[in-house]
C-alpha cells in the first residue's frame, strides 16, 4: 500500500513540476513575447501518452476497488472519473490550438488561449489537491495489501519516460527546463 501511494504522490509531484512549466509560458504568452509551443506540446504529449494511461488509470483501478468495499466511495469515484474525462479533453483540444497556431492557421485570440492554458493547470491543481486530501486517505483507510497488489498489476509497468531510469530523447529538452526551473526554486 504504501509504494503505491508514495508512487502516486511523487507522480502528482512532477505534475505539479509541469504545470508550473505551462504556467510560465502562458504569462510569457499573455506578455505578448513568443512561448515555448515545443515544451508546451511536450508537456501535453507526455500528459496524455504517459500521465493519463499509467496514473489516471492507477487511480481509476483504485476507484473501482474502493467503490466495492465502502458506500462513502460512491460520489469521490465518480468525481474522479468525471474529472479525469475533462482533463483529458481539455489536453487534448490545448494541444490541437497549439497545433494550429504553429503551422498558422489559428485565429484564437492570445488572450483565450492563455486562459485555456491556465484553466487547465487550474482544474488540474485542484484535482490532485483533492486526491491528496480526500481520496487518497480513504483509500488508505479501505484498501487492503491484496487490494493494491491488484490495482499495480492492473497498469502498464511502462517505465517513465521523462521522470524514470532514462529520460528519453523527446523528451531531453524539457526535461532541462525543469531542472532549469527547479533550480530557480519555482518547480
Ligand atoms: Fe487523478
Ligand atoms: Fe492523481
Amino acid at each position: 500500500m504504501a509504494d503505491t501511494i508514495t508512487g502516486m504522490r511523487t507522480e502528482h509531484t512532477n505534475l505539479l513540476k509541469l504545470l508550473y512549466v505551462l504556467q510560465r509560458q502562458a504569462e510569457i504568452f499573455a506578455s505578448g513575447a513568443k512561448p515555448a509551443f515545443d515544451l508546451m506540446q511536450d508537456i501535453l504529449d507526455y500528459l496524455t501518452n504517459y500521465f493519463e494511461r499509467v496514473h489516471h488509470s492507477k487511480e481509476e483501478a483504485m476507484m473501482s476497488r474502493l467503490a466495492t468495499l465502502t458506500s462513502d466511495a460512491a460520489q469521490p469515484v465518480s468525481r474522479i472519473r468525471d474529472e479525469h474525462e475533462k482533463i483529458s479533453k481539455l489536453a487534448h483540444t490545448l494541444a490541437g490550438n497549439l497545433d494550429n497556431i504553429i503551422i498558422g492557421s489559428d485565429m484564437t485570440p492570445r488572450d483565450t488561449v492563455v486562459n485555456m492554458i491556465m484553466d487547465f493547470v487550474n482544474f488540474n491543481r485542484e484535482h490532485v489537491r483533492h486526491e491528496e486530501q480526500f481520496v487518497f486517505p480513504l483509500a488508505m483507510q479501505h484498501l487492503r495489501e491484496s487490494d493494491w497488489q491488484e490495482i499495480e498489476k492492473s497498469v502498464p509497468a511502462d517505465d517513465d519516460p521523462l521522470f524514470g531510469e532514462e529520460v528519453k530523447s523527446q523528451y531531453q529538452n524539457l526535461y532541462r527546463s525543469i531542472v532549469d526551473a527547479g533550480s530557480a526554486g519555482h518547480a
